[in-house]
């Protein structure tokens, strides 16, 4: 009999155009794979959905809030239904950068200094004290970020002390806490990592973007940004991005798929910058490019993730 996929999509984060795209591919490829599919979308009708539907696993095709950050995974804990991908404290601490870079440097990763801002020490000390902070102890230019946000959304490059107070406040439009950090000059790389017991580096892609900056535009745009499997690093940087990706994989307790990105500098050093639990599935994006690269095709990469979800 066919196994039964919930596959669950859109959700309410910034990311949900992004988000239905994925969908609809991951659709397309588990009905190629003779997967029985029911697409429900993240909303208050999603617990009567998957009672009526009783699906064998669920899909989580979500970036950002509520998909990718811990919540439905714990629901569907809750409900007793296994999931693609990392569970609830894994995705957790993947969508808190400032926290997950804690645990990077603990397994001795390279990270870009930083400073977290958070709404609250804006009371007190005011954003005059968290801006003298950040000219204390980081050195411009400056990448400035929500804490907890995907795609690119809300970052700003600043170059000099007068655009970092309004970079800061648009930062939190988007979330409660602002990370500022140094800026990482060098080749955009990312590596994903598959499997669960014995997760395994995918070949390390090079990104480059037209806009230098790997923005929401450049991610989404088709021609704005061309991937380069292998990266044109030493080996050096090479085999130093694939063990750094198991390490993040594993330091965040990851479990079947997960993305991290990197910047490699000129000197040779490789910065992390982040772990994606749930990164883009569509059939260009990055992880089904460089899968592609190793000898696994879309569809075959989409029914390797249920069968990894189905063996947890
Ligand atoms: N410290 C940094 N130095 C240089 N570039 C950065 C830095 N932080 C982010 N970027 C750029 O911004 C992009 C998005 O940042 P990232 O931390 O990966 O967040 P997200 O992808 O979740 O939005 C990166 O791919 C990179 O191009
Ligand atoms: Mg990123």
């Amino acid at each position: 009999m066919k196994n039964k996929v919930a596959l669950i999509c859109g959700g309410k984060s910034e990311e949900r155009e992004v988000s239905l795209l994925t969908g609809r591919q991951v659709r397309g490829a588990l009905i190629e794979t003779g997967f029985d599919v029911t697409t429900l979308d993240l909303n208050d009708n999603l617990v009567t959905a998957l009672k009526e539907d009783r699906p064998d696993v669920v899909f989580i095709a979500l970036h950002g809030k509520y998909g990718e950050d811990g919540c439905l995974q714990g629901l569907l804990d809750i409900l007793g239904l296994p999931y693609v991908g990392s569970g609830v404290l894994a995705s957790a601490l993947a969508m808190n950068k400032a926290i997950s870079k804690k645990l990077f440097r603990l397994e001795g990763l390279l990270c870009p200094k930083d400073v977290l801002v958070s709404r609250y020490s804006l009371q007190q000390p005011g954003l005059e004290g968290a801006i003298e902070q950040i000219d204390k102890n980081l050195t411009y230019p400056l990448v400035v970020k929500p804490n907890k946000q995907g795609s690119t959304i809300g970052l700003m490059v600043v170059r000099t002390r007068c655009d970092l107070e309004n970079a800061i406040l648009y930062a939190f439009k988007y979330d409660d806490e602002v990370l500022v950090e140094e800026f990482i000059s060098g080749t955009e790389i990312t590596v994903g990592v598959l499997g669960n017991d014995e997760p395994q580096a995918l070949p390390v892609t090079e990104i480059r973007s037209v806009t230098g900056l790997y923005d929401y535009e450049a991610k989404y745009t088709p021609g704005m940004s061309e991937h380069i499997i292998p990266a044109q690093i030493s080996d050096f940087a090479y085999r130093t991005a694939q063990d750094g990706a198991l390490k993040s994989h594993r330091a965040l307790g990851c479990r079947s798929i997960s993305r991290s990105d990197f910047i490699v500098t000129p000197g040779d050093k490789t910065y992390i910058l982040e772990v994606n639990t749930i990164p883009g599935m569509t059939r260009t994006s990055l992880i089904p490019d460089a899968a592609k690269a190793a000898g696994i095709d879309f569809p075959d990469l989409i029914a390797l993730l249920v069968e990894l979800a189905l063996e947890k």
